[in-house]
């Protein structure tokens, strides 16, 4: 058996007062008041020390060794007890990605402390905000960040003095012995960690150590903590255990196997034979017996009764599990957000919150705890394996970085929703800067700014990555402002998601009308050609403050803004086309050649529109003049043959060259 408890009791000389050694390698078979004290939701289960009942919500539980120990020989002494003592502890939340509690290893005069808490107080701590000195001292093992108690992370351990708000914390890991260097340690995947506190009363100096099964104790603390406040938070009889609590998200805590001594180094815990504990890898078996009669009572009602049965019990399942989180959602990204955490820094997806509903849903903007801005995108998808394909290919999209994209941060999925978590873009979508608001209007050279920033960042989904990813649904209201006024493209590859699932014959086309390039209607593959004719109908609005569809306009013509620019381009007074409120800030020869590349940009034909690496050359590089003027003479040049070869899905002309109106070969650069 390895259940072993020795319990010394020696008659001390200095205080008149018993000293406590002991050694739990298991907790075997003690009850209530032998071996520990147990209180509230604590209990043994399988001779380990469980501190939680998962079905209560707001479920907390203690541990205590029932004999006291002698701190000091009076509450008015300064002279404390030291003491030493080593613990295993495992700590194994149901949701990898919940917020975590842990729990604590206490010292205090009351098993019950006066106001204690559950949730994330540990069931020990009260919310009072101006703590009272009281014989309460705690080392926390804390798997939650609570920035409000200035947690610096999710996997620390903190010295606490009768208050939530650790005096002093630490990231949890080891120095190595051999080599010095901190080793992490992650406390909350259900792994066996060792942890050892050495209390030196005389000194005022607590060491706490935390190291994984198998490392012996490493000479160097993880925490070393020493000031006199300690004596403040002693009194001269306390109960030593350990305490944890929790809400909503279940979290096993456990304490497998304890050692203390008064009088000495505790003595060593055999760690060899402990039990592992993990989360059951298919969720939907439990206990072996259990689930078999369970399986077999199914089996049986199935034959006995009827096939429907089966199809029911699925689907029943199916819809339980809806918001749970499978595997695969584990397996990508960096970061998950949980949902809590999204609702909380978007107060709740509140009204006031909403910065927008667009064409794939809501954004929301959101403050996360460090003061990080985000924009919380809500995109609803009516299958499950939509979402996971379009998962698969957005993680990947993740790893995408580039000055000129709007940084996704990570996602969350609740049901059939997924949140796409963003950087905040300040200065909001280039639209409302060029037509909304006229004492917003945006200058010239910004503007140039921004495109070239925009082709740059659409440069490197095309071109700089092992495959080429598609926006698919570039337009200014999808053109954000940073804080430095710098364009970034947003919601790339966002489109994908609405093409899956599509019944074969009635592909969808996606994008936004007034920027599809014609050839979707018909071939209806999206290419890297048809962004480029939507990023030059981009360009068109921009050097003409004017929308791709003009619905206040009278004649069609004038309606459909890439026309309108060959009407004033076949008649050879291109510029009369930009826009009006900027005259004094361009020059002539600019302006041309840039209305020029979103004609071009805009070709009916898509092997003759340019690539992106051709349309950067344009508008960045002054050096790479030559380009444009080969790009645009052999483009615009050529046989001169631009049939209008089919209207955008909604009926508007998608061009409407003539071969009576050629572009002139002969380029203004
Ligand atoms: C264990 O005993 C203590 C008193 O010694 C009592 O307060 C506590 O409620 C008991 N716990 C359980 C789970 O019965
Ligand atoms: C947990 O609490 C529920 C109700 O509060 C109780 O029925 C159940 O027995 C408890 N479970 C354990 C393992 O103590
Ligand atoms: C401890 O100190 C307090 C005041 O600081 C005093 O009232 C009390 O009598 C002292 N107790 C002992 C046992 O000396
Ligand atoms: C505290 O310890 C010092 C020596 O360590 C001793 O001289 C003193 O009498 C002790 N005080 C009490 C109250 O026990
Ligand atoms: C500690 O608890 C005992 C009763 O268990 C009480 O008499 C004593 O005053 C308490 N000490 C302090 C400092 O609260
Ligand atoms: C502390 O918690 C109690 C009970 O949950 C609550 O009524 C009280 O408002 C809280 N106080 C503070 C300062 O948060
Ligand atoms: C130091 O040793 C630990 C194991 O004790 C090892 O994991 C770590 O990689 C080593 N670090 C360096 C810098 O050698
Ligand atoms: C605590 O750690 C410090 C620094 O490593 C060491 O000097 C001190 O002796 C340790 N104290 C105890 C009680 O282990
Ligand atoms: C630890 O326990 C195992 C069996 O559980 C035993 O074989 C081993 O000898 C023990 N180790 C020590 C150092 O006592
Ligand atoms: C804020 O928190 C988020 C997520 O928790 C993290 O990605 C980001 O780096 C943090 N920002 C700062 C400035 O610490
Ligand atoms: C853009 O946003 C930043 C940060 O909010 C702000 O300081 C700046 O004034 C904005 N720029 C303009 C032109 O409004
Ligand atoms: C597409 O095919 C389905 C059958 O697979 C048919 O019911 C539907 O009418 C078709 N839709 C169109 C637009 O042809």
């Amino acid at each position: 058996m390895r259940f072993i408890v020795v319990l010394f009791i020696i008659g001390s000389f200095v205080f008149p007062t018993f000293a406590v050694d002991f050694l739990f390698n298991s907790f075997g078979t003690i009850t209530n008041g032998t071996g520990l004290i147990l209180i509230n939701d604590a209990r043994l289960e399988s001779s380990v020390v469980r501190l939680n009942n998962d079905s209560n919500q707001f479920s907390f539980g203690r541990a205590y060794y029932p004999t006291k120990l002698t701190m000091k020989p009076g509450d008015n002494s300064t002279n404390i007890t030291s003491f030493s003592t080593s613990f295993v502890f495992s700590v194994l939340p149901e949701i990898a990605s919940s917020p975590g509690f842990g729990l604590c290893f206490v010292l205090t005069n009351f098993t019950s402390p006066p106001g204690a808490l559950a949730s994330q107080y540990f069931g020990l701590f009260t919310n009072a905000t101006v703590p009272t000195v009281a014989p309460l001292l705690a080392v926390e093992f804390d798997t939650g960040r609570n920035p409000e108690f200035n947690d610096p992370d999710d996997n620390h351990i903190g010295i606490d003095l009768n208050n939530i708000e650790s005096d002093e914390t630490a990231s949890a890991g080891y120095y190595s012995s051999s080599n010095g260097s901190f080793v992490p340690v992650n406390m909350k995947n259900g792994q066996n960690i060792h942890a050892w506190i050495d209390f030196d009363g005389i000194n005022f100096e607590i060491n706490v150590t935390v190291a994984p099964i198998g490392v012996s104790k490493p000479s160097r603390p993880t925490l070393n903590y020493k000031k006199p406040a300690i004596a403040n938070y002693v009194s001269s009889e306390m109960y030593v255990g350990f305490s944890a609590s929790k809400t909503n998200w279940i979290e096993a805590q456990r304490i497998l196997a304890w050692s203390l001594s008064d009088t000495g180094v505790a003595r060593e815990i055999n760690t060899t034979n402990l039990p592992v504990f993990s989360l059951p890898s298919s969720s939907s078996l439990s206990a072996g017996a259990i689930a078999g009669i369970v399986i077999g009572c199914v089996v049986f009602v199935v034959i006995c009764v009827s096939g429907w049965y089966l199809v029911w019990r699925k689907n029943n399942l199916k819809h339980q599990e809806e918001d749970e989180i499978e595997d695969w959602e584990l397996e990508y990204w960096p970061h998950r957000f949980s949902y809590e955490e999204l609702s909380q820094a978007t107060n709740g997806f509140s009204e006031n919150d909403l910065l927008g509903s667009g064409g794939f849903g809501r954004v929301y903007k959101g403050t996360l705890p460090n003061n990080t801005e985000i924009a919380v995108k809500c995109v609803n998808h009516d299958s499950k394996q939509g979402l996971k394909e379009f998962m698969a290919e957005i993680s990947s999209m993740g790893r995408l970085q580039h000055k000129n994209l709007v940084q996704m941060r990570g996602w969350c999925r609740k049901g059939n929703e997924l949140l796409l978590v963003y950087d905040f873009m300040p200065n909001g979508s280039l639209n409302t800067w060029i037509f909304d608001k006229p004492k917003k209007l945006l200058g010239w050279k910004q503007r140039r700014l921004v495109l070239a920033d925009v082709a740059e960042g659409l440069n490197y989904l095309h071109h700089g990555w092992d495959q080429v990813v598609l926006h698919r649904d570039i337009k200014s209201g999808n053109i954000l402002l940073d804080a430095e006024m710098r364009g970034r493209l947003g919601d790339f590859g966002l489109a994908k998601l609405y093409q899956q699932g599509e019944v074969p014959n009635t592909t969808r086309v996606v994008g936004t009308l007034g920027y599809l390039a014609p050839e979707l209607a018909t071939v209806s593959a999206p290419t890297s050609a048809s962004d480029v004719y939507s990023f030059g109908v981009v360009i068109l609005e921009v050097a003409c403050g004017r929308r791709p569809i003009d619905m206040t306009a009278e004649t069609d013509e004038e309606a459909v803004l890439i026309d309108w620019v060959r009407e004033f381009y076949g008649q050879g007074r291109i510029c009369e086309a930009a826009d009006g409120r900027i005259k004094e800030e361009y020059e002539v020869e600019e302006m041309e050649l840039i209305l020029k590349l979103g004609l071009v940009c805009c070709h009916p034909d898509p092997q003759r529109r340019p690539s992106m690496k051709e349309v950067v050359a344009v508008l960045v590089g002054e050096e790479a003049a030559a380009t444009p003027k080969e790009l645009l003479g052999e483009l615009a040049g050529g046989d001169g043959n631009f049939d209008d070869n089919g209207g955008e899905p909604g009926g508007h002309s998608g061009g409407s060259f003539r071969e009576e109106e050629p572009l002139q070969p002969q380029l203004p650069v």
